[in-house]
């Protein structure tokens, strides 16, 4: 099915011209907490049922999953319901996911609220819950009816969630030119965007992302490329969410600004990726983003996290690394004292 990819500083007439003369039924919304008060008033629906769910990654579960598929139950929908997920990229996981498994699929249309939701989760079909402590683990490939994206909901997003959104910009960047990359570190970014200089930005990188899907949509080739930092970063945030009963889970974006640091690290000393490249980029990411929590006792818990990553086709770790700016490898392998090397250079710098 196609998948339309809207760019809008209207959402209302967007998500109208996106309905009309389509027969659905039933339309439901999907939100958490605050997307429900923040962003949903924004679209003006009327017709429509609020499905609302917990916040935060540790609510992307099985259990929050057969919330949802009960409440479309229960309040009527059918085959030929739509599934609006309002939300960042926790609601457009989940969301997508019980869209792809209600009644054998319904369709589903993201309305990401958050930067990192727009730039990336929104984008690209993938859905699923986290699942046994692993992150992801169970999942469809589903895409969207649309994917309907406006910075303006940005307005009351806060820094750290801009700054997750960040880090998947960052590495759509080092994908693609040094220019990019140039815009995305040099310029006071993202403390001098307007909103227009906002949209702007994000579908820059929408286009990145949307590149290599469409090359690739079941990511059995060059989509891999989007998984620059990912190995470690699904490592950091499972640890993380195997800790939450005490502390706040990692979340997804941070986990990526520090896995694009490791990888970037094994880049330079395996692949010859430029130096100055590296510590610009890591400077970047050191500047914005908190140190890691972990420490070197938890390295034996991460390299055996990575070993269970879905990336890895053997019991090899397997990573995406850079020879330059915009050339990657990928199903890269390391040594595990390579990958303690990288986490060492992550936590010390
Ligand atoms: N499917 C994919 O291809 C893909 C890609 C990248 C990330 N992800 C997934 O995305 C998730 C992370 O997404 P996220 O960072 O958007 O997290 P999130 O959805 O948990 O949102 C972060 C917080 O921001 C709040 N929020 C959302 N929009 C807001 C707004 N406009 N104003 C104020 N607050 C707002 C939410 O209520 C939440 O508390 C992870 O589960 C990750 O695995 C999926
Ligand atoms: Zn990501």
């Amino acid at each position: 099915m196609k998948s339309e990819l809207i760019s809008t500083a209207d959402l209302r007439k967007t998500l109208d011209d996106v309905l009309r003369g389509k027969s659905y039924d039933r339309i439901f919304t999907l939100t958490d907490a605050t997307t429900a008060r923040l962003c949903l008033p924004l679209l003006g629906l009327q017709n429509s049922e609020n499905i609302t769910i917990d916040e935060g990654e540790p609510a992307k579960s099985i259990e929050t999953l057969q919330y949802i598929w009960q409440q479309l139950e229960e309040r009527g929908a059918r085959r030929h319901s739509l599934l609006i997920n309002v939300g960042g990229g926790m609601v457009s996981d989940i969301g997508g996911f019980a869209a792809a498994t209600f009644k054998r699929g319904i369709d589903h249309i993201n309305i990401p609220t958050t930067l990192l939701a727009m730039v990336d989760a929104s984008i690209g079909g993938k859905t699923g819950v986290n699942f046994l402590g692993l992150k992801n683990n169970i999942g469809a490939f589903r895409m969207p009816v649309a994917t309907i994206i406006s910075a303006k909901f940005l307005q009351t997003l806060p820094l750290h969630a801009i700054m997750c959104g960040v880090a998947e910009m960052l590495k759509h960047a080092l994908l693609d030119s040094p220019q990019h990359l140039a815009e995305m570190i040099n310029d006071d970014f993202p403390f001098n965007a307007d909103a227009d200089g906002w949209q702007k930005k994000v579908m820059r990188s929408v286009q990145i992302k949307q590149r290599f899907v469409d090359a690739d949509p079941f990511e059995s080739g060059c989509r891999k490329a989007l998984n620059l930092g990912h190995t470690f970063a699904h490592a950091f945030e499972a640890l993380s969410l195997r800790r939450a009963k005490t502390s706040t889970p990692l979340s997804h974006g941070y986990a990526v600004a520090y896995g694009i640091v490791c990888a970037l690290y094994l880049s330079c000393t395996k692949c010859r990726f430029p130096q100055d490249s590296m510590r610009q980029t890591v400077r970047f990411i050191t500047e914005h983003y908190d140190r890691p929590a972990f420490t070197c006792d938890d390295y034996e818990e991460l390299l055996t996290l990575m070993r269970h990553d879905k990336k890895n086709s053997t019991e090899k770790i397997r990573f995406v690394l850079l020879k330059n700016i915009g050339e990657y490898t990928i199903d890269a392998d390391a040594s595990d004292e390579e990958i303690r090397e990288a986490l060492d250079f992550l936590r010390e710098g």
